[in-house]
């Protein structure tokens, strides 16, 4: 937070430093052009068939005039290229924010009964209960009990994640979601679905998050995570 304080005190500065030179600019063309009264040419010749500039000219008046507006331009993109250097990190920051939330939306359509209203619902609810909060399916002709995806960061890491819902898990009722293993879903969709659960689990403390805080190599996997058949 303290950071985002920081950079936006930069920022009003720049944009306060990058509005006061456009404002000088303006008014410095204005002066000028005010200055230089307005002379009516006696003949009508056309413009590039006017003499050129007499070499007094050349030499005094109008080469200060070309190496002012040089100063100007330098002084400009030495203001605007820093300004924009500083200012990128917090657009880029900004747009992810926004990505990553529009993907979210999108997973948790995903996760709902498909309607003439939300055409991207695959139902995960119809196991994983509503809310994925955890729910019963009949399998085999017995009812067995489907996890719950609000906690799931407790037991399976990203990685497992994205297997579970690419692969499924044979043996279970769990489908395979990915077209790489005949399911119905892209790459997209499927990421779509973890920045949604990731989501649900956002408040599940970080030690015990294994999501964000994935186990060392090495070190002996949680007592809690469920079966994973391996491939
Ligand atoms: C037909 C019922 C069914 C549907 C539909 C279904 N699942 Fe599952 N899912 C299961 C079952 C059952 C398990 C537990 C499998 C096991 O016991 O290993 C499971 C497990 C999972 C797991 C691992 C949970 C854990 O704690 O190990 C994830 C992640 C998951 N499902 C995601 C999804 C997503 C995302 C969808 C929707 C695209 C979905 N599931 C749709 C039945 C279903």
């Amino acid at each position: 937070m303290t950071v985002l304080v920081g950079l936006s005190a930069i920022q009003a500065v720049l944009v306060g430093v990058v509005s006061a030179a456009v404002v000088l600019i303006a008014a410095g063309a204005a002066l000028a052009a005010l200055r230089r009264p307005r002379r009516t040419p006696e003949l009508d010749i056309p413009k590039g068939m006017q003499p050129g500039p007499s070499d007094p000219d050349l030499e005094k008046p109008l080469l200060e005039k070309a190496l002012f507006w040089g100063v100007v331009l330098v002084v400009l993109v030495a203001l605007w290229v820093p300004a924009v250097w500083l200012l990128e990190p917090n657009v880029n920051a900004d747009d992810t924010r926004v990505l990553v939330d529009q993907s979210i939306e999108r997973g948790r359509l995903i996760t709902m009964p498909g309607t003439e209203e939300n055409q991207l619902g695959f139902n995960c609810e119809r196991c994983h209960g509503p809310g994925l909060t955890g729910g019963q399916n009949i399998y085999n002709s017995r009812v067995v009990p489907v996890p719950n995806l609000q906690t799931v960061c407790e037991r399976l890491t990203v990685d497992q994640i994205v297997t579970t819902i690419s692969e499924g898990r044979q043996g279970t009722d769990m489908p395979s979601w990915s077209v790489r293993f005949a399911g119905a879903m892209d790459d997209q969709q499927i990421n779509d679905l973890l920045n949604y659960i990731l989501f649900l689990n956002r408040n599940i403390p970080e030690e015990s998050n294994i999501c964000i805080n994935p186990p060392q190599p090495g070190a002996t996997p949680s007592p809690t995570a469920s079966p994973s058949p391996s491939p």
